[in-house]
């Protein structure tokens, strides 16, 4: 029992130095957050490399389109305009109903429950979300 009770503080110093330490590691290996926000948010039905071949594709009705060749089939251009409005789900024109999630509702409701009632501009949170992952998608293009 004695034993098991002096290993405590070194138990939580150990956690809490990890708990401090590893968002630090992240930032000196060059957090990446588009390339993160992708492989947890997108990757599941576009695949790691966005070609769409995620896991639960086959469960989908549409299949996710290739990500990667956005601007080759664009003359060239990464069509960020009409790419932000598909994602932020400002794009209405989609025909039939809607395979992909809704992201600028799923951060704004993100935003809510991390700031609860903080002050916050939502606007420029969900903005900042959206564009750090079209940039990352923009280096996903294959050259043209
Ligand atoms: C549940 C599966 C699913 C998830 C998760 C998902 N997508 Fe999609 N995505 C699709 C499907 C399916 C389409 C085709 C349009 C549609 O039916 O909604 C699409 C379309 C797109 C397009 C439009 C391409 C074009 O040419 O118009 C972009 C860009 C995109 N997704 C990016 C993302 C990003 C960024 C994420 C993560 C934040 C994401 N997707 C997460 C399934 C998904």
């Amino acid at each position: 029992m004695m034993k098991q009770a002096s290993l405590m503080p070194l138990i939580l110093g150990g956690t809490l130095m990890l708990t401090v330490s590893a968002p630090i590691l992240a930032q000196t290996k060059g957090l990446d957050i588009g390339k993160r926000e992708f492989e947890n948010s997108c990757a599941s039905c576009h695949g790691v490399n966005g070609k769409g071949s995620g896991t639960v594709t086959p469960w989908l009705r549409k299949s996710p389109p290739d990500l990667t060749l956005l601007s080759k089939n664009n003359g060239g251009i990464f069509p960020m305009d009409r790419l932000y409005k598909s994602v932020s789900g400002e794009d209405t024109s989609a025909h039939g109903t809607r395979e992909m999630p809704v992201w600028g509702q799923v951060y704004r409701m993100s935003a809510a429950e991390y700031y609860m009632e903080q002050r916050y501009n939502e606007e420029a949170i969900v903005r900042a979300r959206i564009l750090s992952l079209l940039e990352y998608i923009n280096r996903l293009q294959v050259s043209k």
